[in-house]
């Protein structure tokens, strides 16, 4: 069935130069973006989206990272939206990610690894609502 997935593409990923190749590698997989946004989250606001982490030991690196500088943040619509865009950005640390996926080609590390995907249609849906009202979202 068609459905939705929600992703950021980081800072590091839009400092590094690679928005444009990202967002094309997006299209190209058939996505179809239906939210967009370029934005900066706030040290609060990224804690608050990634609060399920909050008692890794990472967790402080990843705040500070993902409030480091501008994001794009998008809702994106196919068939099997979540499954699919998980298999086209690869594995979360970039040196076990596929050849061709999104992070082997422009993550640096674990930490900075270029973009987030949801990891299940419950969650894409509560980070989808965390970034757009649904007037922001074109179907
Ligand atoms: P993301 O899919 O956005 O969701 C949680 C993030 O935590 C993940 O991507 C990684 O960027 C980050 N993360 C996971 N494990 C580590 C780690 N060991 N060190 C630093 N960051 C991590």
């Amino acid at each position: 069935a068609t459905n939705r997935t929600f992703t950021m593409i980081k800072p590091g990923a839009v400092r590094n130069g690679h928005l444009g190749a990202i967002l094309a590698d997006i299209t190209a997989g058939g996505f179809k973006i239906v939210a967009m946004k370029y934005t900066k989250l706030s040290a609060e606001k990224a804690g608050e989206f990634y609060a399920v982490h909050k008692e890794r030991p990472f967790y402080g690196e990843l705040v500070e990272f993902m409030s480091s500088g501008p994001i794009v943040a998008a809702i994106l619509e196919k068939d099997n939206a979540v499954a699919d865009f998980r298999t086209l950005i690869g594995a979360t640390n970039p040196a076990d990610a596929a050849e061709g996926t999104i992070r082997k080609k422009y993550a640096t590390s674990i930490g900075e690894n270029a973009v987030h995907g949801s990891d299940s249609d419950e969650n894409a849906a509560i980070e989808g609502s965390f970034h757009f009202a649904g007037t922001d979202i074109f179907a």
